[in-house]
């Protein structure tokens, strides 16, 4: 029975591997983490990540051919195939400092797979990792390698959180880059012969180590950059009246460009985009690209002017100063349907309102209090480390209460804030909201999820990214 073991049990080893067990019984797949709590969590019914579809996966295949441990060495010993897929965060110090990728995680397990192993392994990069890591990694473990044989393979993913299991099932690529050396080749087939179980033949592309690390940076950079793009041109239609939904709907239909990523919104988050174009930033610049640096660092800047640009339409909406009036935020996680809130613009959007002194009321029906709390004190890029090891929770923002549900949020609120495009935002009852809110009542719809007629019919003054400005916001400064 082949054996695999995967380190790292997050947003990416866990449900990757439950898709593997699930479609391939013959495989025994055991995820594990030096995070004593997240594999009690992934062993218990009570899973450590929402995700739709998740849970079943899981029932379907835990205790059969999916396992969760903590025993780390055993596991890797025994298994022909390691996949690596721990955390990859910005370094915070030293050289690169809030660029380059910190792959101090990687590296110990790395190092670990080279003193415990007794056999010949196939090592895969799931992580997402700066080009040529492979070659790092290919170091340390023959360094050490008391004459077992390890071949390193990049096997980047591609899935989105709030619809990973889709993405893991249905992927529109699997890639594989190895070396095309005998053994490199075969390690390619050991793993195409893993995917081959559920994923068609064409959709599995293979290339050469670098090209395949250097194509998940470069997927991400282009994914991020249509965000910007569309985030830009909201900016201008707010200025010239065009309507942004209309725009993307008409650039879109181009096929040549495709609709897809072209929702404009308060900024792009998650725990991916920014770090891997600031490493992708970094790259560039230690090979002497300081244009195409410059290039990709702009997707960055335009994303953060976005969220400045919200928070400043809002004090300057609300008679230039929020200050100590309570603003209902609606949705918290980086985008619907996860409860990841990794740099989520709903940070940087809280703490701008937070620095005029507001007040808010957070409601997302996926993320726990303590979460928004701890994320509105942590330092940017500490929130890339394993659980463990991130600083304590601090005592929370006492300016910062968490609501039950929308309509306590909004309760007495003299404007709201919608973060997050969960779909239960479409359909609040908007009256009973108005009827209790402090007036004027104003809505800042920064996913473009309300209907923005029927809530101005009700008496809101509304504002709604890229698209017409309400009369009350026209000639009011809004840009950062
Ligand atoms: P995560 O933080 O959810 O999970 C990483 C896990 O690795 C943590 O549970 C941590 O305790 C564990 N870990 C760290 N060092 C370890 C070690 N030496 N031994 C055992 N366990 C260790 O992170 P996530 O989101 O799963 O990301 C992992 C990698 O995958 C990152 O490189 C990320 O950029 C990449 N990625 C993430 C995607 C996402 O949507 N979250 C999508 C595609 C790639």
């Amino acid at each position: 029975m082949v054996k695999i073991c995967c380190i790292g049990a997050g947003y990416v080893g866990g449900p990757t591997m439950a898709v593997i067990a699930l479609n391939c019984p013959s495989i025994e797949v055991v995820v594990v983490d030096i995070s004593v709590t997240r594999i009690s969590a992934w062993n218990s019914d009570q899973l450590p990540i929402y995700e739709p579809g998740l849970n079943e996966v899981v029932k379907q295949c835990k205790g059969r051919n999916l396992f969760f441990s903590t025993d780390i060495e055993k596991h890797v010993s025994e298994a022909d195939i390691i996949f690596v897929s721990v955390n990859t965060p910005t370094k915070t110090r030293g050289l690169g400092a809030g660029k380059a990728a910190d792959l101090t995680y990687w590296e110990s397990a790395a190092r670990m797979i080279a003193d415990v192993s007794k056999s010949n392994k196939i090592v895969v990069e799931k992580s997402t990792v700066p080009v040529k890591t492979a070659e790092a990694i290919e170091r340390i473990l023959t360094h050490n390698s008391k004459g077992i044989k390890y071949q390193i393979l990049s096997n980047p993913e591609f899935l989105a959180e709030g619809t990973a299991i889709q993405d893991l099932f249905k992927p529109d690529r699997v890639l594989i880059g190895g070396r095309a050396t005998p053994d490199g080749l075969k390690a390619i087939q050991a793993l195409k012969d893993v995917y081959a179980h559920w994923v068609p033949e064409d959709r599995i592309i293979t290339t050469n180590l670098w090209s395949a690390e250097l194509s998940k940076l470069a997927a991400n950079a282009f994914l991020a950059q249509r965000i910007s793009s569309v985030n830009a041109m909201s900016a201008l239609c707010e200025a010239t009246g065009a309507d942004v939904s209309q725009v993307s709907h008409a650039v879109g239909k181009d096929s040549r460009i495709g609709p897809k990523f072209l929702n404009a919104s308060v900024g792009f988050g998650g725990s991916c985009f920014q770090k891997d174009i600031l490493n992708l930033v970094y790259i560039c610049e230690c090979n002497g690209l300081a244009e195409v640096a410059n290039y990709w660092k702009q997707v960055i800047k335009v994303n953060d002017y976005q969220k400045n640009r919200f928070v400043n339409r809002v004090v300057s909406s609300m008679f230039n100063t929020v200050a100590g009036k309570k603003i209902g935020i609606m949705g918290f996680a980086f985008k619907k349907d996860t409860g990841d809130t990794r740099e989520t613009p709903a940070i940087d959007v809280c703490k701008g309102l937070l620095g005029d002194k507001a007040r808010l009321s957070i409601y997302d029906p996926q993320v726990t209090a303590d979460q928004i709390q701890r994320d509105l004190t942590m330092n940017k890029f500490d929130w890339d480390h394993p659980i463990h090891l991130q600083p304590m929770s601090p005592t929370g923002v006492k300016q910062v209460s968490i609501a039950w549900d929308a309509y306590e949020a909004s309760k007495d609120a003299h404007a709201l804030c919608i973060l997050t495009e969960w779909d239960e935002f479409k359909t609040l009852d908007y009256r009973r909201i108005f009827d209790n809110m402090q007036k004027p009542a104003f809505v800042f719809d920064g996913r473009n999820v309300v209907n923005v007629e029927m809530l101005r019919d009700i008496g809101f003054i509304v504002y709604s990214i890229g698209k017409p400005l309400d009369p009350w916001l026209k000639n009011m400064p809004a840009v950062a």
